[in-house]
């Protein structure tokens, strides 16, 4: 069983939320015209955030939770807490499997908070959406 990463500090989400509403109006979605926006927590509590990015080679699209990841990479962090992703679905979207394997190399039982536009939010964990992800870390 992975840690646990602790409780978040009151308010923090509603923080991720707004940044990664404010991505997500940013979202370069010609193709499908899904806007997705997220924000990752890192360890030491900076915040970063992505949205998607698709490309007119379909395949070479960027998901909202590996840009805000990226992001965070970026300046150095390496661990993260938390990430909340945004959708105009009315029932929160689940990040993909290629997201939570990325999410998982910097936070494998970090939370994460789903939110779509009507009032249910989704909280869960990553280690509850991908329990075993592939590490070397067990390797011998
Ligand atoms: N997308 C994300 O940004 N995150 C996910 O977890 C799944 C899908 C994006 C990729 C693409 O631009 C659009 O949503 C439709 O698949």
């Amino acid at each position: 069983m992975v840690s646990r990463v602790g409780e978040l500090a009151s308010g923090v989400v509603e923080q991720m939320a707004a940044m990664a509403r404010a991505a997500q109006a940013h979202a370069y979605a010609p193709a499908s015209r899904f806007r997705v926006g997220a924000a990752v927590l890192s360890d030491d509590g900076r915040l970063f955030a992505g949205c998607n990015v698709e490309n007119a080679s379909y395949g070479l699209t960027i998901c909202a939770e590996r840009a805000a990841v990226c992001a965070a990479v970026a300046v150095g962090v390496r661990a993260l807490r938390a990430v909340v992703v945004v959708t105009d679905l009315l029932d929160p979207a689940r990040p993909c499997g290629a997201c939570r394997q990325v999410l998982a190399e910097f936070g494998p039982a970090m939370h994460v908070v789903l939110l779509g536009t009507g009032n249910s939010q989704v909280a869960t964990s990553l280690d509850r959406l991908l329990p075993e992800p592939f590490t070397f870390h067990s390797l011998p």
